[in-house]
């Protein structure tokens, strides 16, 4: 009876080393262990058999399984280790780098022509003192109109050409808000630009869009006069089109403004004689300034008997279409790779 169940152990335990050795990958070994050696398994089920033993021959079966289990065991880590390596060595052949292959080519970005006039532009005004402050593009009405001198009722303020986002929100139509917001904010000496995006409900052609951007100017301070306004627009407009460019000021209205002037620059292509660039005018519009209405001072809490100022707002698509001779606003928008690789 005994020799019985030693025998099995035995032919147990070589069945069982012969699967460990012709496991290939560790989810065969896994259930070879779990198959024999588990708490249901093989050998506990030949254990069981036992039970007719007598108190002395007990002992010699337990030590026999023991042995057995033992060896198993030490077998399985054996040969899982080995696979694992095998493993990883298969792993390390399949990613072998082949370094003679040829590179991916990097190719680098560039500024978009708009960012690159934005730069100039926020160089040249920071260079004669200026800070750069941004503003809200969603904005209150009475920083987009009402404190700027433009009232209920105003043309400017019509649905059919703002976006409205309720009663007394709009997307901003101008940079002038800026002016309100730093007035409001800081006292004179003031001496800004605010570039940004401004929105209006324009059709899409050659030289509109519902999104632009702009750029505005403020300057507040004692004895400023439209002859700061005209020198500091001269000296601006030199430096980024060169010293033959000449400016006309042309009389306006803008309500927070007075007096106020439309600005154009001289054609660059024709300087001034009349071409198809400038459609034979000689001049190209490019802005609005002015000097601060006294009301909008006093709107912001600045006394318009100790202090004045000059403010203008251009539009950046304008100027990088000049800069370029670039003859279509929507090329900026595409983003079409060959138009961008040009700047
Ligand atoms: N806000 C004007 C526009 O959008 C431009 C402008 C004109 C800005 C006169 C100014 C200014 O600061 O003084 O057309």
């Amino acid at each position: 009876m005994i020799k019985d169940i030693l025998d099995k152990i035995d032919v147990l335990r070589d069945s069982v080393l012969s699967s460990i050795r012709d496991g290939c990958n560790l989810k065969d070994i896994d259930d070879v262990r779990i198959k024999n050696l588990g708490k249901k398994g093989e050998l506990t089920r030949v254990l069981k058999q036992m039970g007719n033993l007598s108190e002395e021959e007990r002992p010699v079966v337990g030590a026999k399984a023991n042995e057995a289990r033992e060896m198993l065991e030490e077998a399985i880590t054996e040969r899982v280790s080995e696979l694992k390596l095998r493993e990883c060595e298969l792993n390390i052949k399949k990613e072998t780098i082949d370094v003679t292959l040829p590179g991916k080519r990097f190719t680098g970005g560039k500024s978009h022509p708009m960012s690159i006039v934005l730069n100039d532009l926020k160089e040249i005004f920071r260079s004669m003192g200026y800070t750069v402050v941004n503003g809200p593009e969603i904005e209150e009405t009475r920083f987009v109109f009402d404190m700027l001198n433009t009232p209920a009722g105003h043309p400017a303020r019509d649905e059919g050409d703002t976006f409205y986002v309720s009663d007394d929100v709009v997307l901003r139509t101008q940079t002038s808000s800026v002016q309100i917001r730093t007035m409001l904010e800081e006292k004179p000496p003031i001496a800004i630009i605010s570039p940004g995006r401004v929105y209006r409900r324009d059709e899409v052609d050659a030289t509109h869009s519902p999104v632009f951007h702009q750029c505005e100017a403020l300057v507040v301070d004692k004895n400023i006069t439209f002859a700061d306004l005209k020198g500091t627009l001269e000296t601006f407009m030199k430096r980024l089109y060169g010293d033959s460019v000449r400016l006309r000021f042309r009389p306006h209205h803008f309500p927070y403004t007075e007096p106020s002037a439309e600005v154009d620059l001289s054609c660059f292509k024709c300087n001034g004689v009349g071409c198809p660039f400038c459609k034979g005018e000689g001049w190209i519009e490019m802005l609005g300034a002015g000097v601060v209405h006294p009301v909008v001072l006093q709107n912001c809490g600045i006394d318009p008997e100790i202090y004045s100022g000059f403010a203008f707002g251009i539009g950046l698509e304008r100027i990088t279409m000049m800069r370029y001779e670039i003859d279509d606003m929507r090329l900026l928008y595409e983003n079409d790779i060959r138009f961008l690789r040009q700047f």
